[in-house]
């Protein structure tokens, strides 16, 4: 589907919409209705479970969104967490700098200098996207972040956290004690992050307020002991840095063991890309041939990191490959920093004596990108019907639940409703339309499940019933008894787990 059309669905059915709609909305900002909601909530849900559920000691985190300046500050943000913004002269608009050389760069202007991209402005006879000026700036870092007055006096500054990642490092020490002050320790924190983006666009591809999930691990840079053979025959495709500078844009498929055995990528970091890797394809279902887990060179990668491999899914709204998570190698750069903001020691001792200042892995997922990703590869139109063929684990809702003639199996019905809810079991009750009208809706909805409560339930009653159950994808009826219905949606819904580390 194209984005505008997958757009127009998603905000039909109440799963997202923009944010003061009735106000004709703010750039960036998306609110998240009922079945957006949920989805969110299951994301988030699966994402604990496959990440945080890797081991015994990594703990999932509720922190503050507001950050006081001196931590942005020894974080690098104040100073280097900017894009390069082109104002036009002519109509006033201003743009991020890829988005004007878009037509002359398609590959973006990471790691190019401000004065490299004024020389491409100016040389390559760029043009503003808006009116077709030629009067365009300079280009300017502008600061991603927002600001804001912090207390009563006014006098001090307080940032809304443009990542979720720096409260994991604020809360190591305590996190060392509450825990078992073994390493690796993985701090994880889901919430809300603020970026004020020159160019909000693409719906919930830059957004202005946004979710992230993302993992901190803490680990001994003299050794991360992690159980490679559990991946050493996984083929990755990977696009590799040195491979892109020569054309490149396919992956190639190659196994956790050679790309090791290739020499500049540690195994720890390998074990991780793979088991990222299995997240997208294995639960959240992308396919595989649409997964590249691409290289940022030196060059390209974010300020802070030694090793970036940014995962990409093929979106067809959005017409190419999108970044939607990443694994990053960020050395001893956070605990550095703020050991030295701080002014206190954030090494620690190891059993042998040893004084070290871990190092970090992080695994970062964008949260709206993903949702997106899911309606993209998930979404389709077959024949007559539209369905949302979603995990049922991360469905909003499991099972729709149907009298097939309201006035005569409404009560028999809302009791099989009520006994579900009480499972544990997300249901959504629906008595309006034709029956093959509630089903298109949950077709579309992703709801994996339907049962329709007819006379020969209401007949058997209170305590023998038997009801319809559809599947969603095969569209196959069975007639099921009470005990079985439950079972069945509860080993549906259960999440994917790992092995522990
Ligand atoms: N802690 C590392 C970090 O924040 P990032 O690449 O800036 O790295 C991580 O962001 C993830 O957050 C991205 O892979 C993407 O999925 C999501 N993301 C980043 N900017 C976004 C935006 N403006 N709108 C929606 N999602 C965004």
């Amino acid at each position: 589907m194209k984005s505008d059309e997958l757009y127009a669905l998603l905000r039909r059915r109440g799963v997202l919409w923009p944010t003061a709609e009735i106000y004709g909305g703010a750039q960036g900002l998306y609110d998240y209705g009922p079945l957006g909601a949920a989805l969110k909530q299951r994301l988030e849900r699966a994402w604990t479970a496959w990440f945080v559920g890797l081991s015994h000691d990594f703990y999932l985190i509720d922190p503050a969104e507001l950050l006081p300046e001196a931590v942005v500050r020894a974080s690098g943000h104040l100073e280097n967490f900017t894009d390069p913004e082109v104002v036009c002269d002519q109509c006033r608009t201003s743009f991020r700098a890829d988005t004007v050389l878009e037509k002359v760069r398609p590959e973006g202007v990471d790691g190019l200098a401000p004065a490299e991209i004024g020389a491409l402005v100016r040389d390559r006879g760029v043009t503003c996207p808006r009116c077709g000026s030629t009067a365009l700036s300079v280009p300017r870092p502008f600061s991603l972040m927002f600001g804001v007055d912090f207390g009563v006096a006014g006098t001090e500054r307080a940032y809304l956290r443009p990542e979720t990642a720096q409260n994991s490092y604020l809360a190591f020490a305590r996190m060392w004690d509450v825990g078992r002050r073994a390493l690796p320790l993985g701090v994880a924190v889901i919430g809300w992050v603020y970026r004020n983006e020159i160019a909000p666009r693409q719906v919930l591809f830059r957004m202005r307020a946004f979710t992230q999930a993302e993992l901190q691990i803490f680990f001994d840079p003299a050794g991360f002991p992690v159980p490679f053979d559990r991946v050493r025959d996984e083929r990755l495709p990977v696009l590799r840095a040195a491979r892109r500078e020569s054309g490149a844009e396919s992956p190639e498929w190659v196994s956790a063991a050679d790309l090791v055995a290739a020499g500049d990528l540690p195994e720890f970091y390998v074990f991780h890309l793979a088991h990222t890797y299995r997240f997208y394809r294995d639960v959240l279902g992308y396919p595989a041939d649409r997964i590249r887990l691409f290289e940022k060179s030196e060059r390209e990668r974010a300020f802070y990191n030694r090793i970036q491999f940014d995962v990409e899914v093929h979106l067809e709204s959005l017409s190419g490959f999108k970044e939607l998570g990443a694994v990053h190698y960020r050395g001893d750069y956070d605990l550095g920093r703020h050991g030295e903001g701080s002014g206190k020691d954030l090494s620690v001792t190891r059993p042998d004596g040893r004084k070290v200042l871990p190092h970090v892995l992080e695994l970062t997922f964008g949260v709206d990108r993903n949702l997106w990703a899911l309606a993209d590869t998930h979404l389709a139109n077959e024949g007559e019907r539209t369905v949302w063929k979603l995990p049922a684990y991360l469905a909003p809702v499991t099972v729709g639940v149907f009298p097939l003639i309201p006035k005569a199996h409404a009560e028999a019905a809302l009791r099989v409703a009520d006994e579900l809810t009480a499972a544990g079991i997300s249901v959504r009750y629906d008595d309006a339309g034709t029956i093959g009208k509630r089903y298109a809706r949950m077709d579309e909805a992703g709801t994996p499940f339907c049962v329709t409560v007819d006379g020969e339930t209401v007949a058997e009653g209170p305590n023998h019933d038997t009801v319809t159950l559809r599947d969603r994808d095969s569209r196959q009826q069975s007639r099921v008894g009470r005990a079985a219905l439950v079972d069945r949606l509860r080993s549906a819904d259960a999440l994917v787990r790992p092995a522990r580390l």
